[in-house]
């Protein structure tokens, strides 16, 4: 497994990758590694000659109130579990390789930026789109796999590649569940031992409502009786829970699929998390 930390040496490695004719993967993650991301490096590894995976504490995409600094990092844990899974390559950039002194574009999908967490988050999306961008631009791959756990981050991902015609097909992995139903993150290392016990609710909700929604009961009285459940169990907010348009997340529309998405607080840890209708 190669180690690459610059965008010259990954060029150069991935060129002579494409002119043989091999099929690229990419998966991009912040690390802290878990078996959530390792399900997307075996969907690369089922659908690719050559998989890449990057790792890159992105800080564009945090506000300055939010853990990037606390962020979990353990990069040789991380390249550890890469290699395990045979990964070809691992692009781990720091941040002056990734953002330049005079660094000073970014991409910005609009709308489906600024609903749901971008209504919370209103830097986020614009920094996860810049830094998808560049790293499809700095990998040049087939794929690039992302998890439907960030489900909107999904969409904008597609919405952003789609818009500037990059030429790289970007496939949704499905969410790797604790055996409890909450969703793998590496953020539920944040979680105390009391948080960790109510943070399977998040999900038990979001399936109720998908449940009640797909019998025909109205939306708002699901997703209203959803946050109260959440407020009762000990969560401290609920920002959302919406159910959208599975593809546009907009408002839905009968006939159309359709998706639940919640964000909440435990203490002081966001959890996100979505199931399909
Ligand atoms: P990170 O949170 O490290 O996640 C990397 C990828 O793993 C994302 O595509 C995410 O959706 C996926 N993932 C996380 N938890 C998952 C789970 N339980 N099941 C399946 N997939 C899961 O998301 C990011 O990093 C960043 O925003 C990034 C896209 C790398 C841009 O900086």
């Amino acid at each position: 497994m190669q180690i690459v930390r610059s965008v010259r040496d990954m060029r150069q490695i991935v060129g002579g990758w494409r002119a043989a004719g091999e099929r690229v993967a990419l998966v991009p993650t912040m690390g802290a590694l878990h078996d959530g991301h390792m399900s997307l490096v075996r969907q690369a590894t089922a659908c690719s000659d050559r998989q890449i995976a990057s790792i890159f504490v992105n800080p564009t995409q945090f506000s300055p109130s939010e853990d990037f600094n606390t962020y979990p990092r353990d990069e040789a844990r991380d390249l550890a579990m890469l290699e395990q899974a045979d990964v070809d390559l691992v692009f781990a950039p720091d941040k002056d390789e990734m953002y330049h002194e005079n660094h000073c574009t970014k991409v910005e999908v609009q709308g489906l930026s600024q609903i749901l967490d971008g209504e919370f988050r209103p830097h986020f999306f614009i920094g996860v789109a810049t830094v998808c961008a560049k790293l499809i631009i700095q990998t040049m791959p087939d794929v690039a796999i992302f998890g439907e756990k960030d489900y909107q981050q999904l969409c904008v991902v597609r919405a952003m590649a789609r818009d500037l015609n990059l030429p790289v097909e970007i496939l949704g992995g499905t969410t790797v569940r604790e055996s409890d139903g909450l969703a793998m993150s590496s953020r539920n290392s944040y979680l105390s031992n009391v948080e960790r016990t109510l943070a399977p609710c998040l999900h038990q909700e979001i399936t109720g409502v998908a449940h009640r929604v797909a019998g025909g009961d109205p939306i708002e009285a699901a997703c209203a009786d959803a946050t109260s459940h959440l407020d009762q169990a000990g969560f401290s907010s609920v920002d959302y829970v919406s159910v959208r348009d599975a593809e546009t997340l907009d408002l839905p529309a009968a006939g159309r699929p359709m998706r639940v998405l919640a964000a909440a607080w435990l203490g002081r840890t966001r959890l996100i998390d979505n199931v399909a209708v």
